[in-house]
Order: structure tokens, then C-alpha cells, then sequence
């Protein structure tokens, strides 16, 4: 029988995946990957979970490189090498995207300076500006014209950029304090953090020696965000902020099945097989109306998608009912093919 190693933390997907053993009776035991002994302590189990997080500066450091390394020595884990190892790296799905011809808004990336000069006189603007890090348009930016792009250039090739930024970060608590999605205290704590910066931007270090852009496609209000597990799919519209083109992170969201089109759910299965993810939240934008993606994640943040009314299954057929997407992830686990069978 499977025994099932889980890294609780609080919040995250492992809530559920406890509650899923315990009412399924499936043997499980609770470990600590940060302690030096996590290859003993799973020694016993078959399958490994631990839903890291890219803003924890310890997960950074070394989750994906136990996930593969317990991988390696045959055991089944969640996030596998396909579903983990392009986590919060932009300049990595611009490579993973292209090579399966997937729809990525065109994506532009240099490791030296004088060629992104140079690109920086032909290309035309506006261009969207990230840094291969980072959530919730956290790093994100629209650059109108050639002069911001050569700023950022020499920038990003010069003393580089921090994870933090206290000014953009209190400008956000700000806007969800007014539209009631933060308390005083949450504000407040925007106005501390000037005094400190997070221990992700100590740990981390400042992201520099390259430079990433995408073409900036006009006329999107909302973004939309379809996460697939197995052979189901599950979605939200995310509207932007206002006087912003950014959608993810604005708190606004719609739930209602209609706001989602067939073809964008298509779309994020075939680019999800295509990538062997276990779980692939894909972000769309639409050019033209054709969607096109602009990042992807095997991480979400759960809570989110709690209100979501159902599900598509493979064959694109509406399910509406209450579904528990995480449960799905053991669920996948357990069965012999792994996640591609439907259990
Ligand atoms: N190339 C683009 N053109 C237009 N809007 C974009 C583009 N890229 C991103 N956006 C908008 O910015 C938001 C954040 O971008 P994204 O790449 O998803 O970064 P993050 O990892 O911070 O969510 C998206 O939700 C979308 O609304
Ligand atoms: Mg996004």
C-alpha cells in the first residue's frame, strides 16, 4: 500500500491533502523537509507532497532540488520534475512555451547588454517589462517608450533589481484597503515596511544579467486563469485594476462559467499534456481573440478558487458542483499511470 508523505503547512494545499488521507484511510505521516534528515524520515513512503511556495525564500533555496532528488530514487512526488521545475521562472516557460509551439505572447530575453541595445533600437512599443520572479504583477511593468527600455537595460545589466519594492508594495495595500479586500492593519504594515526589506530579497539577492520582455497585447480588461489537474479544468477572470492594464493580483474576480470561452480551456489542456504538468494554472490574455498565454504555475493560491461553481472535464463537458481540486493531486498520485488517468 502507498504510504503518503505530506509537508504540512498551514493554508496551503496540504490541508487538504490530510483531510483527503484521513477520510479515505489512506496511510499517511506528516514530515518536515526543512530538517537535514528528510530522506530518512520518507524512507517508508512511496509518494512525497509539499506544496512549496515561491515567496518562502527557504522553499527557493532547495525544494526543487529534493522533489527531484526523491524523483530520481523512483518515489512519486507532487510537483514532479514537468510541474515544478519552470515554477516562478518567466525566462524559463519563454523556452518550455516555445519549444511546444504553444501560444506565448511573444517573448524576448538577453544575457548581454549590447544585444538588447540593439533590439532596443528596431523593436516597437509599447513592451511589457518582468523580471522572471515574482506574483501578482508584483514585477511587472509597461513600458512605453525607448528611453524607459534602455533605463531598464542598463539597470538590469548594471546594479540589477531588488525582490522588493516598498513603494509599489504600500501603493497595492493602498487600492485593496479602499476596495475593502485589506484591513487598516494591512495597510499600516505597508507603511513598516520601509523600515526593512523581506528576507526573500536577502536571501535571493537582486535579479540581474538579463532582461525579459513581451510584446504588450492592447485591449485586455481581465486576464483568465484556467488551472488543469488530470483531465479537469477549472477557471476565473480576473479583472485589471483601474487605470492599469495588470489583472493578476487585483482581487477582482468573476466566477461564472460564462466568462470562460471553451477554446481558452482547450487550449490550457493541450498545453498542459504537452508539458506533463500534474497541475498547470495557464494566465490568458487575448489578442485579437485568440488566447495567448503569458505565464504559467503549478502553484495557486487556494483559497481563491473556492467560489468556482465547477469543472470541465477532458471532453470539455461542464460539471457544476462543489469539486476539491487538491484532492485531485493525491487522487493522481495514487492511481497506477499517475495523474494522467482519470480517478
Ligand atoms: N504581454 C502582456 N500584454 C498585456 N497584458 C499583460 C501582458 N503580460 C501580462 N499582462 C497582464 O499583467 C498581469 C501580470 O502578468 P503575469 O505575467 O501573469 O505576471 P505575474 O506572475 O505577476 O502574475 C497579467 O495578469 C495580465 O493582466
Ligand atoms: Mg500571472
Amino acid at each position: 500500500m502507498n504510504k503518503v508523505a505530506i509537508h504540512h503547512t498551514e493554508g496551503s494545499f496540504s490541508d487538504c491533502w490530510v483531510e483527503f488521507c484521513k477520510k479515505n484511510q489512506i496511510p499517511f505521516k506528516l514530515v518536515d523537509c526543512y530538517r537535514s534528515d528528510i530522506i530518512s524520515q520518507v524512507r517508508d513512503c512511496s509518494i512525497v507532497m509539499w506544496h512549496y511556495h515561491h515567496a518562502d525564500c527557504k522553499d527557493v533555496l532547495f525544494a526543487k532540488q529534493l522533489m527531484l532528488s526523491l524523483e530520481t530514487a523512483g518515489k512519486k512526488v507532487f510537483p514532479d520534475f514537468h510541474t515544478g521545475w519552470h515554477f516562478d521562472d518567466k525566462v524559463g516557460q519563454k523556452y518550455l512555451l516555445e519549444s511546444v509551439d504553444a501560444p506565448l505572447v511573444s517573448s524576448y530575453v538577453f544575457f548581454e547588454k549590447d544585444k538588447a541595445l540593439e533590439w532596443v533600437k528596431r523593436t516597437d512599443f509599447p513592451k511589457v517589462f518582468k523580471l522572471r520572479r515574482g506574483a501578482g504583477a508584483s514585477h511587472v511593468r509597461l513600458i512605453k517608450n525607448r528611453r524607459s527600455a534602455k533605463k531598464l537595460i542598463n539597470q538590469a545589466f548594471g546594479k540589477g533589481f531588488s525582490q522588493y519594492d516598498p513603494g509599489a508594495n504600500l501603493k497595492d495595500r493602498l487600492r485593496k484597503y479602499k476596495i475593502g479586500k485589506n484591513s487598516l492593519l494591512d495597510l499600516l504594515k505597508g507603511v513598516a515596511r520601509f523600515g526593512y526589506t523581506t528576507d526573500f530579497d536577502r536571501v535571493t539577492g537582486k535579479e540581474r544579467g538579463y532582461v525579459y520582455f513581451q510584446d504588450f497585447v492592447p485591449g485586455n480588461d481581465y486576464d483568465i486563469r484556467i488551472i488543469v489537474i488530470g483531465k479537469r479544468a477549472f477557471g476565473i477572470k480576473r479583472l485589471v485594476r483601474s487605470n492599469d492594464f495588470r489583472a493578476s493580483g487585483s482581487g477582482i474576480i468573476e466566477y461564472q462559467k460564462e466568462h470562460i470561452s471553451e477554446v481558452t480551456v482547450g487550449v490550457a489542456f493541450e498545453v498542459a499534456e504537452k508539458l506533463k504538468s500534474q497541475c498547470l494554472a495557464l494566465d490568458f490574455i487575448y489578442s485579437n481573440g485568440v488566447p495567448k498565454i503569458v505565464e504559467v504555475s503549478y502553484g495557486y493560491t487556494k483559497g481563491v478558487y473556492q467560489n468556482c461553481p465547477g469543472y470541465w472535464d477532458r471532453e470539455l463537458n461542464w460539471h457544476e458542483e462543489p469539486f476539491n481540486p487538491e484532492y485531485w493531486m493525491v487522487q493522481g498520485l495514487l492511481s497506477d499511470k499517475g495523474a494522467e488517468q482519470e480517478v
